[in-house]
């Protein structure tokens, strides 16, 4: 039986977005900071994982309460080993019916075929310049953006969707807004731009560092006219604009100056099994115990419920009013439960 769950906001759960890996090859200073995600850093060990049985049993819970958006996210999840098994299993679940996985690409070229045969409907890509020099310094791990673009073409020849994210950060590449702009919509792949955010507490985050989506849209619209459109979807992130007189279209994702937390509809769950109300929750409810300690489904759908049903997260909405009080606060850290 599928039923509609709904926090005290009166959001409905709509969309699961589940990390597989807390470890990544790319080293953003925006999300895994080099000095502090060094050699020394203790990711988690195997058996602190949810196995992909532990995730589709989760899955299966989560559809019945509403879900039928899955989203798999690392760290970058292709560093999971035989990822494919994972979407072959959490397409046979019923209610399911869209799965997406955000990645670097960098692993791409590798595995598109295999996730596309294993029923993975869409991919976004995380891309932040197509300067090579530039992008190599943000990525901290001097990985080019040839490999990116590898893996975005052979992501298209697989036949799976394509989106682009962008994180724009004043004063570090802010110069390639309209050309990423210009090469995305050329190549047909519709490019988001996100507010560069305040998420954990390692990123060094000055709201001076925002770029506002509505600077960005007046950019590219004084050289390539855009019109406003409609949200795909309830709950849309991103604002969805096209350029006059074509298909394509940019998104711009505004946290900081345009929150959108009263429509959101998303629940994530870490790699080893928490499960987080909100992108800026300090604290997670465990899965993992009660799916290890032999608990049913009936108990852990129970539990989900009542998690969703005390939600009132709204980070976004209260840091529009309260700036340096919140972005002190201890958060979860981005590369563990992605984005
Ligand atoms: P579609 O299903 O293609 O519409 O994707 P999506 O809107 O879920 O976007 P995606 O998962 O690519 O999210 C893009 C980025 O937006 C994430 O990496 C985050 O940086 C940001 N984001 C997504 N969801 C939230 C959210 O609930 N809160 C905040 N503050 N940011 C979010
Ligand atoms: N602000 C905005 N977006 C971020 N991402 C990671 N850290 C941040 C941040 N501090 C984005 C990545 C990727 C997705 C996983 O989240 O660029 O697109
Ligand atoms: Fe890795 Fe993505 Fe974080 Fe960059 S933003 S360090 S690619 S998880
Ligand atoms: Fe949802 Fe939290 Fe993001 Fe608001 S800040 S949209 S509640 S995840």
């Amino acid at each position: 039986m599928i039923e509609q769950v709904r926090d005290t906001l009166n959001r409905p759960l709509r969309d699961l977005r589940i990390s597989v890996t807390d470890k990544c090859n790319f080293r953003c200073q925006y999300c895994m900071p080099a000095e502090i995600f060094g050699p020394d850093f203790e990711f988690l060990p195997q058996h602190k994982l949810l196995s992909f049985e532990e995730i589709t049993r989760l899955t299966a819970i989560f559809t019945s309460l509403g879900v039928g958006k899955i989203r798999i996210t690392g760290g970058e999840p292709l560093m999971r080993k035989d990822l494919p098994s994972l979407i072959r299993m959490i397409r046979q679940v019923e209610g399911v019916h869209d799965i997406a996985m955000t990645t670097n690409g960098s692993l791409l070229a590798r595995h598109a075929k295999a996730l596309k045969e294993a029923g993975l409907d869409r991919v976004t890509v995380s891309l932040d310049s197509l300067d090579d020099e530039r992008f190599g310094k943000m990525n901290g791990r001097g990985y080019h953006v040839s490999d990116v673009l590898k893996g975005i073409e052979a992501a298209a020849e697989a036949g799976l969707s394509i989106k682009m994210n962008m994180v724009v950060q004043r004063g570090v590449n802010d110069q390639d807004i309209l050309p990423m702009a210009r090469y995305f919509r050329e190549q047909k792949h519709t490019l988001r731009f996100i507010e560069f955010m305040d998420v954990g507490n390692s990123n060094g985050w000055k709201l001076d560092q925002v770029v506002p989506s509505s600077e960005i849209v007046k950019m590219i619209h004084e050289e390539m006219p855009l019109e406003p459109i409609d949200p795909n979807y309830y709950g849309e992130v991103a604002s969805r604009y096209r350029y006059v007189g074509s298909e394509e279209e940019i998104g711009l994702i505004s946290s900081v100056t345009q929150a959108f937390c009263s429509t959101c509809t998303r629940a994530r769950l870490s790699a080893e099994g928490k499960l987080y109300n909100c992108l800026f929750a300090s604290i997670g409810s465990d899965l993992r115990a009660p799916l290890r300690d032999g608990q049913s489904d009936e108990e852990i759908r129970e539990l989900i419920r009542e998690i969703w049903e005390k939600r009132d997260e709204r980070y976004s909405e209260i840091r529009l009013n309260d700036t340096p009080g919140l972005v002190k606060r201890s958060k979860v850290e981005m590369s563990h439960i992605g984005g």
